[in-house]
């Protein structure tokens, strides 16, 4: 299937047609989510976590994110790519945002980047990555890179001002020039309202049913990752209990000498060899 572009999305929202959207962050992950027929791939800073194991996604940096999302191109090189800005790499300053922007399209392969908050200084980014050419996905609600500023990883908008305040965000992340955004962890009701009110694609984690698109963290949903779950993942498999069975028969077999004595799995010689070559240990 040829990869999707921002002309695919906007007739997929007339449509009514969802768009389906999950993280990866590695090669083989990729290759299944294309396979699958994923529409969009977010390799996000939960990298972080994720793969990397730290605690928050404070310390990825762009060379991580960059080593990450060129794997998740080779994989998966007809889907829809977002790179997601880390930590540190757009606050600074709009040439440091458009330049740590540029390398993800040109030495990572992405399609588009996408960046966390909607105050002034964030429109003001989106404005000049979205100006120097590259698509800009915003991302408003729950942003974990502003979790000392909204009190922890909770969902936001519960109050009638909070919702407003994320509702207004929307609009000026939009305005700024976002082709879409992403709203994290707010009641459906604000979810909906902001799609209501969208010109561009609205995608949606932990944001109800009625965005035009969902994203799950792919490692929250075969049940991978189990250090944390949110109360809007629903678990798709249980790949991690297959995994640790899977290494736990192996370790048995190995250390009960099972594996490997079978045919199937183990390089035979033929009989003449097999004399001659002891024949010549032997000499
Ligand atoms: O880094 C990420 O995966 C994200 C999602 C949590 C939305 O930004």
């Amino acid at each position: 299937m040829a990869k999707k572009t921002i002309n695919d999305f906007a007739q997929m929202v007339e449509k009514g047609e969802k768009i389906v959207y999950l993280t990866a962050y590695d090669y083989l992950t990729a290759k299944m989510e294309e396979k699958a027929g994923v529409d969009m791939i977010l390799v996000g800073d939960s990298l972080g976590m994720v793969s990397l194991g730290y605690d928050t996604t404070f310390p990825v940096t762009m060379d991580d994110m960059i080593r990450h999302c060129s794997a998740v191109r080779r994989g998966a090189p007809n889907t829809f790519i977002v790179g997601d800005m880390p930590y540190m790499s757009y606050q600074t300053s709009n040439e440091q945002a458009i330049a740590n922007a540029g390398r993800f399209i040109k030495e990572a392969g992405a399609d588009c980047i996408k960046l966390e908050g909607g105050g002034p200084m964030i429109a003001e980014r989106i404005k000049a990555i979205q100006q120097a050419g590259i698509l800009v996905m915003g991302h408003i609600g729950l942003t974990p890179q502003l979790m000392g500023q909204i009190g922890g990883y909770r969902a936001q908008g519960r109050s009638s001002a909070a919702a407003m305040k994320i509702v207004n965000e929307a609009k000026a992340v939009e305005a700024a020039g976002a082709f879409s955004i992403l709203v994290e962890g707010i009641p459906t009701a604000v979810g909906k309202a902001i799609t209501e009110r969208a010109g561009i694609p609205i995608l949606g984690i932990g944001a109800g049913s009625y965005t035009h698109g969902q994203l799950l963290i792919y490692a929250d949903m075969v049940g991978m990752y189990d250090n944390f779950t949110p109360k809007f993942v629903k678990k798709y498999a249980n790949v991690g209990e297959v995994l640790i069975n899977a290494f736990k028969e192996y370790t048995e077999e190995v250390r009960q000498g099972q594996f490997p004595i079978d045919d199937e799995h183990t390089y035979k010689m033929s009989d003449a060899e097999v004399k001659e070559f002891l024949a010549a240990l032997n000499k």
